[in-house]
């Protein structure tokens, strides 16, 4: 097959949902079609429930699966799908956001009970700072769900996209009848089931006496009326506006009942996007370029603290990668080579040769690798849009054991390679604040730090209220912000500049007070 086969046949994409609204489920009944799984129940769960606060050793239980589980490529009807586990513990939503930056589209994952939830927003967010396309798939239609005309207002208000119903339910929970197709003009009717799949039923002319045969005339009465009002309401579908992230195609259905599963999944390999051009720091380089590019958006640790070797995931952008070839690390100007390469079918992990664009690889790293690396076959370029984000809870890292501070050193720059947390460095007195999206890292940090490098930590809270990069076109200006908030700037792991900004509130009358500094939230910015 050529280069351009093989990208035309990838499909590389990541579920999102807020916890509990069903990805586990639809994850597994993908697998089911895929034949990657025999039976349900096989996809062990890596989401991390909220009782795991108190029990968090169940995390490294679970960091254990989810390595296994991160990445699950499988084939249908010739595509090759790579699914990307996200995590669905908010306290790991870093993870989850870097993760969105090696797909090449999204499946949005919404409960018809609960709708739009906080989770689902700031994962959306970061879809849209790429124009990831979205297919939306609302869930658990077997339950009394919200008006599924309320769902798809609420999602175009608070999720900021545009939305385009492809199927519709007929009515819901215990008086639900199925789904009625308005691409293909065909009804699923709903028999519970977690194992068959019901066929479609062919309804060209949803007026004609055979509905309300097939559903009941008042129903059938209804979804007439429903189709009338989304023909005229909504714009007719156009598969452009979902590549471009402005459109999300919404499909009703119940995961956990195998329901409308097959019907997402056979659209997604018709519309989702195969491996897409990616911007870089240089030029923008297309997948069918004939040299391998790509770049790594997560590491692994690996579970046995006497071997400190990891697992870098790498997302193959450009070319063939090959197994033992030699290839460029751009940031450490030096080559860099994989005798041990790892690719990803399943819950299966295999040795493999050679990947392609839109292929997710797993590399095995002694310590050359960190989150962001690019490697190419020579051309000095990285790959951006890998960005980090500003976390949201500061503790100050003290040093318990001045005997160890090599070990806790080299621990700490280990733990945030792998993304564990964010390290800021202040310039004043070398203080340094961990920064984390929740609660639970920091239980992790220390102790992973004391297990693995045997060093001992304690953690001091900070009132700090955003982690901002700053910047200015004036260099001068720069400076002089630089200098009247000695006591509040730090470096993040790139040696980048920050402002801890203690409040809201404050952060508003800097912003006013230094109009030639402009302040990011996140690590990557254009000016
Ligand atoms: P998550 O990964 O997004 O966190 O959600 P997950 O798939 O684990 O689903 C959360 C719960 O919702 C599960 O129940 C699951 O069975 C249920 N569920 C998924 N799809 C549907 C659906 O279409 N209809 C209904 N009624 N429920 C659905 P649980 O009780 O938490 O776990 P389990 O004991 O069933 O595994």
């Amino acid at each position: 097959m050529t280069l351009e086969q093989e990208i035309a046949k990838r499909r590389t994409f990541g579920i999102i949902s807020h916890p509990d609204a069903g990805k586990t489920t639809l994850t597994e009944k993908l697998l089911l079609f895929g034949g990657a799984i025999q039976k349900a129940g096989a996809v062990k769960s890596s989401k991390i429930k909220d009782h795991a606060r108190s029990d968090w050793m169940e995390i490294e239980k679970q960091r254990g699966i989810s390595v296994a589980t991160s990445v699950m490529g499988f084939n249908y009807k010739d595509i090759k799908i790579n699914l990307l586990d996200t995590p669905g513990h908010q306290d790991f939503a870093e993870d989850t956001y870097r993760t969105l930056t090696a797909v090449d589209s999204v499946i949005l994952v919404i409960d018809c009970v609960k709708g739009v939830e906080i989770q689902t927003e700031k994962l959306m967010e970061v879809c849209r700072m790429r124009n990831t396309p979205v297919l939306c798939f609302i869930n658990k239609l077997d339950r009394e769900g919200r008006d599924p005309f309320d769902l798809l207002d609420e999602i175009e208000e608070k999720l900021d996209i545009k939305v385009r119903p492809l199927s519709w339910p007929i009515s819901m929970g215990k008086t639900f009848k199925g789904v009625y197709s308005l691409y293909e003009k065909k009804l699923n009717l709903f028999t519970p089931s977690k194992v068959t799949v019901q066929e479609s039923i062919e309804v060209s002319d949803i007026n004609s006496d055979e509905l309300d045969k097939l559903v009941g005339e008042s129903y059938a009465k209804q979804l007439r009326a429903d189709v009338e009002l989304i023909e005229g309401v909504y714009p007719e579908f156009n598969v452009q506006e979902y590549l471009d992230g402005e459109v999300a195609p919404v499909f009703f259905g119940s995961a956990v009942n195998n329901f409308g599963v097959r019907e997402l999944l056979d659209t997604f390999i018709r519309i989702a996007p195969p491996p897409i051009p990616r911007e870089t720091t240089v030029r923008e380089v297309e997948p069918d370029e004939k040299k391998f590019s790509g770049f790594i958006f997560k590491i692994h640790a690996n579970m046995d603290p006497k071997h400190r070797n990891r697992i870098a995931f790498l997302r193959v952008c450009s070319g063939k990668f090959e197994r033992a070839t030699n290839y460029h690390h751009v940031r450490q100007h030096k080559g860099i080579r994989f005798s041990n390469a790892t690719a990803f079918m399943a819950q299966d992990r295999e040795t493999v040769d050679e990947a392609w664009p839109g292929d997710i690889v797993g590399l095995y790293d002694t310590g050359n690798l960190k989150i962001g690396d690019t490697l190419t076959e020579g051309e000095d370029l990285m790959y951006t849009g890998i960005p980090s984000f500003s976390p949201e809870i500061f503790k100050e890292v003290v040093n318990m054991d001045a005997m160890k501070s090599k070990q806790l050193e080299k621990g700490l720059l280990q733990l945030m390679e792998e993304g564990v947390a964010q390290l800021f460095t202040y310039e004043l007195g070398n203080k340094k604040v961990i920064g984390t999206v929740g609660a639970l890292q920091f239980e992790v940090i220390q102790f992973r730090l004391k297990n693995e490098y045997g060093a001992t930590v304690q953690f001091v809270n900070q009132n700090i209220y955003k982690a901002c990069w700053i910047s200015s076109t004036s260099e001068k200006k720069l400076q002089e912000f630089i200098d009247s908030k000695q006591r509040h700037i730090a470096k993040d792991k790139d040696g980048k500049l920050v402002f801890m900004a203690e409040s809201k509130g404050w952060l508003q009358m800097v912003q006013e007070n230094f109009p030639e500094i402009h302040f990011h939230f996140t690590s990557e910015f254009k000016d």
